[in-house]
């Protein structure tokens, strides 16, 4: 893809992400979301793109936000927090859409419990990245660029 203006990409993060620093920081580190949403923000803007960050706790807005990107966004990153592993709806309107997505997951979700090991929304994304904490963010911001053909790491 190529376009000549910054990519834009959308940053959704789900139910409870708002209490991230305060929230099981065993499980997901001590950096809130806004420190998060800070650093991926930057990572973008080093990549020559613009990033617009939202939380929500709320299914039906993030289906929403997802709906609403078609047209407006080139590239979408999401961490659904619980909705992961039950909501058919975001699986749908990141289908429907049809904006690249990758699904990030601030633990590893695969050694907690059994119901956190499958994820509804994983079909309908390019990829996962799951278990790397905050570094995650910054990470999902790389692989969208790379993928949307964005310039070279600096
Ligand atoms: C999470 C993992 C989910 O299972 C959990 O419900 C969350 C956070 C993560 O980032 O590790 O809320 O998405």
């Amino acid at each position: 893809m190529s376009v000549n203006r910054p990519f834009k990409l959308l940053f959704l993060s789900g139910p409870n992400l708002q209490l991230l620093g305060r929230r099981e920081p065993s499980l997901y580190g001590h950096e809130t979301l806004a420190d998060l949403y800070q650093r991926a923000t930057e990572r973008a803007r080093l990549r020559g793109a613009e990033l617009d960050a939202r939380q929500s706790n709320s299914e039906g807005t993030l289906v929403d936000w997802i709906g609403g990107a078609i047209d407006t966004f080139d590239g979408l990153l999401i961490n659904p927090g619980a909705y992961t592993h039950t909501s058919i709806a975001i699986h749908d309107a990141i289908a429907a859409v049809g904006v690249p997505t990758i699904e990030v997951h601030l633990s590893n979700v695969h050694a907690r419990e059994s119901f956190r090991r499958h994820s509804v929304v994983a079909p309908a994304c390019l990829g996962s990245i799951i278990g790397l904490r905050g570094n995650g963010y910054v990470l999902a911001v790389d692989a969208m660029v790379d993928h949307l053909g964005g310039a070279p790491k600096t």
